[in-house]
């Protein structure tokens, strides 16, 4: 017999329900479980010296660019610099986007291509057909995937080469560990860990990165903002080159207040989020005591950017207000941006911690060009060409889509003469 239960459907996320039928919900269980103590606190702590190398290896790069004088895409910046970061840590060193003269920008554009990730989304029968025509197909039928298709390429190589060296004690990565684990034998083939490192590899990085992106145009943009963060940092890194300590960072309430308020206004997961709850019928109730009861089995999906916006939750809820934390620390954390339940986003900590260490290293290093540059004693960041309409939501691409035309954020770095 079908129980009823009371219902938000917000509730929804933070229950046990699947959008999986009982069999996968098992392996996803099973997989999840085997990946998840890699992005615990404490395990993701111990990555703040990858985390600080590739903010420094930004650095450095944003350096050269300042030489020129040239302008350049802080989207493509921080992607590069995310996808360094969980590849250095799933798979061990390798070609570094950041190393690259234009960061990688091809295989990230063909990620947020619209036609790929709308076709993919709703016609999966489409998307497994694809990957059984041979590649000369698949390339004539769509020439951006080359970027994709050597991704995989290189993905299965390095799961070869970690499979023949998972005894060396050196190795350390998630896929060292995978491989010497005891899950059972077919878990382990390549295809299915070259899944496994795809979807790392592709969650971990455009995601962090746009919110790096949204973040650093409100700073830039807004003196004010600008200017208490500053503060704060000096507190606790006096010297501007100094990489943030992580545990240092945790305690900066505007800090993290203002990535919170990043997090909830420019949620970098669009997609809708599916669940199901598969024996119980599920009861809405609308404020005013109408109730709507929603059959078991059917699929309810709700997503970041419309229920981050909610009116009941949020006052003004369009407005970019950092303060909303501070005068109300209950609303921390209550956003849908990592999703919530059996599916929240695996790599959160590692998200908070990124996002932490690269807003307070950045600026503090940098401040905001002020167009008076003989009186700024160090090196400067300066938006170039670039409003809002750059940063905003305009489509689901799964990630957030630029309206058609833009650029995204660019900015110019400056230094004393
Ligand atoms: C600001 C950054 C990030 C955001 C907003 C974000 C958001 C999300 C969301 C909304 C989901 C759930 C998707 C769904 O239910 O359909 C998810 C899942 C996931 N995320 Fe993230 N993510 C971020 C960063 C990361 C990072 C750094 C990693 C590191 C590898 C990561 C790995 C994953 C994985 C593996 C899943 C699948 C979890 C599962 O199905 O059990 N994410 N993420």
């Amino acid at each position: 017999m079908r129980r009823e239960r009371a219902q938000t459907v917000l509730n929804l996320f933070h229950e046990h329900l699947s959008v999986l039928p009982t069999r996968d919900h098992q392996l996803h269980r099973q997989r999840r479980s085997v990946l998840s103590r890699f992005f615990s606190q404490q395990n993701v702590r111990r990555l703040a010296p990858v985390i600080n190398d590739t903010l420094a290896h930004l650095f450095d790069r944003m350096e050269g660019w300042a030489t020129t004088g040239k302008p350049f895409s802080l989207n493509a910046a921080y992607r590069a610099a995310t996808k360094d970061i969980i590849q250095d840590y799933a798979l061990g060193e390798g070609t570094k986007c950041l190393d690259m003269e234009d960061c990688n920008a091809a295989f990230f554009e063909t990620l947020n291509s619209e036609r790929l990730t709308h076709v993919t989304g709703h016609f999966h029968w489409f998307t497994v057909a694809m990957t059984k025509l041979p590649p000369k197909v698949i390339v004539a039928l769509s020439p951006h995937i080359v970027a994709f298709m050597n991704f995989i390429n290189d993905l299965t190589a390095k799961i070869e080469e970690i499979r023949s060296s998972k005894d060396d004690a050196e190795g350390r990565t998630i896929f060292h560990e995978i491989l010497r684990s005891d899950i059972p034998t077919e878990e382990k083939s390549t295809p299915r860990l070259v899944d496994e490192a795809m979807v790392l590899a592709i969650a971990g990085a455009d995601t962090t990165a746009n919110t790096l992106v949204a973040l650093t145009y409100h700073v830039l943009s807004t003196p004010s903002i600008f200017a208490r963060l500053r503060k704060e940092l000096e507190s606790v890194m006096p010297y501007p080159d100094q990489p943030p300590d992580p545990k240092a960072l945790d305690q900066l309430p505007f800090l993290n207040a203002l990535i919170e308020e990043t997090l909830r206004l420019y949620p970098s997961a669009t997609h809708r989020q599916d669940r199901v709850a598969p024996d119980d019928d599920l009861i809405f109730q609308y404020p005013a005591g109408r109730r709507l009861t929603i059959p078991a089995g059917t699929m309810v999906g709700m997503t970041a950017p419309i229920v981050n916006r909610h009116t009941a939750w949020y006052a003004n809820p369009d407005v970019f207000d950092p303060d909303r934390y501070l005068n109300d620390p209950k609303l921390m954390r209550r956003h849908l941006t990592f999703s919530k339940g059996m599916r929240q986003c695996l790599g959160m900590n590692l998200a908070y911690q990124e996002l932490q260490t690269f807003t307070a290293g950045m600026f503090r290093k940098y401040s905001v060009f002020d167009g008076t540059l003989q009186q700024q004693k160090g090196p400067t960041l300066e938006l170039f060409e670039t409003g809002i309409e750059d940063v905003k939501t305009y489509a689901d691409y799964v990630t957030p889509g630029l309206r058609p035309g833009s650029q995204g954020v660019r900015i110019r770095v400056r230094h004393p003469e």
